[in-house]
């Protein structure tokens, strides 16, 4: 099931709305491809597209912050790392995937599995409890 963009998702601020929309529209693209995942060559685009943009984005994000002085910016900017992190390890399975490494369809199946847990909680998850705060600090800030 796809995630919807919802107005409770919004920080305030109409750039960084929509550069949380472009994720949403991605991951969810990706969703769609690893229910093919024989379809290698999109699983590889939307991967990379997806990191590419939250690399953007964070950046945006914490450039933004620190010219409002946002107070919570280190602790975004470690919550940043960390989704990093982890999307390195989804991005190292994938490609371990596309070079067939990983064989079976049930590794494939936990796969896909794991990776839209683990992409729907952070994104949602830091978009409703670290983004959030952002709101009245930046409102049409770009
Ligand atoms: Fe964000």
């Amino acid at each position: 099931m796809p995630i919807k963009w919802d107005p409770r998702f919004s920080v305030g601020n109409s750039t960084i709305d929509m550069e949380h929309k472009l994720l949403l529209t991605l991951l969810n693209a990706l969703e769609v491809v690893l229910r093919n995942p024989h379809e290698k060559d999109s699983l590889r685009f939307f991967i990379d597209q997806l990191i590419e943009s939250a690399h953007d984005h964070f950046h945006h994000e914490e450039k933004l912050q620190l010219k409002y002085m946002f107070p919570y910016y280190e602790e975004n900017k470690e919550g940043h790392k960390a989704l990093i992190v982890e999307l390195d390890e989804i991005k190292n399975e994938v490609y371990r995937y596309i070079e067939d490494v990983i064989t079976s369809q049930e590794e494939a199946d936990n796969m896909s599995k794991r990776i839209n847990h683990v992409l729907r909680d952070w994104l949602i998850d830091h978009i409703m409890k670290s983004d959030m705060k952002m709101k009245g600090f930046m409102n049409d800030a770009r």
